[in-house]
């Protein structure tokens, strides 16, 4: 099929021409289907993503209640990076659209994305290992922030520029000192353990103050004291109402940390249920699980 065919959305079109549903032919009934339950602050519909002659991403579909922490698990290549990429905005998807509280974010920037309250973490680029813990908690993106930055020209409003760098700064130190790594805050991010740099990449992305988080594989390479931190960490924050969604190899922790479970298998998602029916659930032992308990 052609693009034109299936109505997917092509490079530099705008986010709302993404989506291939044409609102004028819905009924009340469809239209109300489509809404978001109350409670699932992010949905994708029929997201797709192909690179050349490669479908990475295939109509790949889910919503996520608020406050949990949902699992997405699957084989290398199923698509899980290339979903949360294209969720965050790192890739514009060529179909399908994203909701983030009903408000379509499909193909915006990053940074427009992580200002309404979604992020992912990022790995600490080889730039960001010769800045110190802090500095790399002072540079990490900012949603709203910087729009607010043209006051500064104003004198009456300089002085609410300068509190915000303060609380940029107590919050920085907060959150160093929520994941226990405040005493590294001098250290050059490149001399922490591969799990220290695991809770820093976290730290980062939680000081947006973000409602929804996506994590990708945060535990790799991060020692069993390390990820009990992590993970107490995570349901800490999931008190607090903060929502999870969590790609991960290790079954164990998927299965006895979220309370559901999306399987995508060539970038489709081939279950989305609790995860004792995801264990038993035949198609998923054949795709996936098989190999992997
Ligand atoms: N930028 C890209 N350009 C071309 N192909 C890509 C790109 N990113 C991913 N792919 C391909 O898309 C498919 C899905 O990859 P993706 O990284 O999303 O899988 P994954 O589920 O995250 O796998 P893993 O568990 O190994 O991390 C793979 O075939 C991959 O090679
Ligand atoms: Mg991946």
């Amino acid at each position: 099929m052609s693009e034109s065919d299936t109505g997917v959305a092509i490079e530099g079109e705008n986010p709302e021409e993404i989506t291939d549903i044409d609102p004028e032919e819905d009924s009340d009934v469809e239209r109300a289907a489509r809404e978001i339950p109350p409670g699932r602050p992010l949905r994708v519909d029929d997201l797709r993503m192909e690179f050349g002659g490669l479908t990475a991403v295939d109509g790949a579909g889910f919503a996520i209640e608020e406050g949990s922490l949902t699992g997405l698990i699957g084989p290398n290549g199923a698509g899980k990076s290339t979903t949360f990429d294209c969720i965050t905005g790192v890739h514009r998807p060529t179909g399908g659209s994203v909701k983030l509280h009903n408000e379509e974010i499909t193909g915006l920037q990053p940074y427009e994305i992580a200002a309404r309250g979604l992020v992912r973490t990022f790995q600490i680029t080889r730039e960001l290992q010769e800045m110190t813990v802090l500095e790399n908690m002072l540079l990490a993106p900012r949603g709203q922030q910087g729009e607010s930055l043209w006051r500064a020209v104003l004198p009456g409003v300089r002085r609410s520029v300068q509190a915000q760098e303060r609380e940029l700064r107590e919050r920085a130190w907060e959150t160093l000192e929520f994941f226990e790594i405040d005493h590294l805050a001098e250290e050059y991010a490149g001399n922490l353990s591969g799990g220290q740099r695991k809770l820093l990449e976290m730290a980062r992305a939680l000081l947006t103050d973000p409602e929804v988080v996506l994590l990708d594989e945060p535990l790799a390479g991060v020692n069993p004291t390390l990820e009990r931190k992590l993970l107490e960490r995570i349901d800490e924050l999931r008190e607090q109402g903060y929502t999870f969604l969590l790609v991960e190899h290790d079954m164990d922790v998927i299965m006895e940390n979220c309370e559901r479970v999306i399987v995508m298998h060539q970038g489709r998602v081939l279950a989305d249920d609790a995860p004792a029916a995801i264990r038993e659930n035949e198609q998923v032992i054949d795709a996936y699980l098989g190999a992997n308990v």
